[in-house]
């Protein structure tokens, strides 16, 4: 059991290659500078099994204990940035015009290096732990990739945690819930085709404008009358391209949007009902629609038994009151839901402070809340694998 005052130390080296990231962002799977930073301090702290290359610019770097044999553990930290143009100030601003870590990805990184230099000095514990670095977490499914190449069998991780920040939550508290934490992300396109004409003459068209209107509509009752009150499914529409002129009915719009939902079998229900709904209407009109559903990002789904553990490694740092373990799940998504479909495991936030949100130009991950960081990972690794 460590208290925070334990890794004040290893704060101040966390927070120069926190600060080195920042400057240096890089998107998706081309990752290859901060995959070589993370590899060469890996290596600097004597630790010698690691693998590149996994999900292009992905690391799996394995830390044997001292205490005999035991499980192996995953832990789960994030490195790409995203594609917007900084505003923080901040001495360290990203270097790369219209690229930045507005979501702290730096910051997650810096904090499993820091627990990565503490463990493998230690290694008072049994089994194993398995730092997983993954690319491509905002939208280009890193994390999938990396379990679809094997990382789980392959390194024999039998549970797998990840942690993400979180502002406008006081830096030194934590929130978890058993359960769904993020929602699962889909998304849909249809193209309602109506046959097109001029505008002054509406009576000889078939107008997918206004069917695609009633179409929005419909969609609502999805949620208010198909949807249990006490189950979540939020659909939005955000896309709608229509005619580039006044005096013009379209022969087709599209429209897109997204769906997030808490279980599973929402998914299904919102692919079946907005194609039924969609067509429906159009049909009652004379027009037709075409109508594409893609699943992105599962359910972020936290098993009993890692929650538990999880909770309890983060009340051993800060004590039970700054550990709230009974929050509502947000309905935003994170492809780490893909490992946890493969192993049980454990999904915790971290208190960013009074920070901009997440991808906000003004964001920065907030320096302060790396010992807790650090601090999680090592009570962690102790509380599951204590020797
Ligand atoms: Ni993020």
């Amino acid at each position: 059991m460590h208290n925070v005052e334990m890794f004040r130390d290893l704060q101040g080296e966390a927070t120069e290659w926190r600060r080195y990231l920042h400057e240096n962002p890089e998107l998706d799977y081309r990752l290859h500078n901060t995959a070589k930073f993370v590899t060469e301090k890996l290596a600097s702290f004597g630790i010698n099994h690691i693998e590149t290359g996994i999900a292009e610019t992905g690391i799996v770097a394995m830390i044997q204990g001292q205490g005999g044999d035991g499980p192996t553990i995953g832990l789960r930290a994030d490195m790409d940035a995203l594609p917007i143009v900084e505003a923080s100030h901040k001495p360290w601003s990203s270097k790369v015009p219209g690229q930045m870590h507005g979501c702290g990805h730096d910051g997650h990184t810096a904090m499993l290096l820091g627990a990565a230099k503490y463990l493998a000095k230690s290694r008072n514990f049994k089994g194993a732990v398995a730092l997983i670095f993954q690319p491509a977490e905002e939208g280009a499914l890193g994390g999938q990739k990396m379990v679809q190449e094997g990382i789980m069998d392959r390194f024999g991780i039998s549970q797998v945690f990840g942690m993400h920040n979180s502002p406008g939550m006081d830096v030194g508290k934590f929130a978890i819930c058993h359960g769904p934490i993020m929602a699962a992300l889909d998304d849909f396109d249809i193209i309602v085709k109506g046959r097109g004409g001029h505008a002054a003459a509406p009576h000889r068209t078939i107008d997918p404008v206004v069917i695609a209107a009633q179409i929005i509509i419909g969609l609502q009752t999805l949620v208010s009358r198909n949807t249990s009150p006490i189950e979540s499914l939020v659909l939005s529409v955000t896309k709608f391209n229509a005619a580039q002129a006044y005096n013009i009915i379209p022969d087709h719009v599209e429209m897109g949007g997204t769906v997030r939902t808490l279980q599973s079998d929402l998914r299904d229900l919102a692919e079946r009902q907005i194609l039924a709904a969609a067509q429906g209407i159009a049909r009652g009109f004379g027009a037709d629609v075409e109508f594409k559903y893609r699943r992105h990002d599962p359910v972020t789904f936290n098993s009993t038994e890692a929650t538990n553990l999880a909770t309890k490694a983060a009340r051993n740092l800060v004590g039970a009151a700054s550990v709230d373990d009974k929050i509502k799940p947000r309905m935003g998504s994170e492809d780490f839901a893909y490992m946890l479909e493969a192993r049980p495991g454990a999904y915790i936030f971290l208190g960013n402070g009074p920070t901009a949100n997440l991808h906000h130009p003004a964001y920065d991950f907030n320096d302060e809340a790396l010992a807790y960081g650090i601090g999680y990972w090592v009570n962690l690794v102790d509380t599951v694998l204590a020797g």
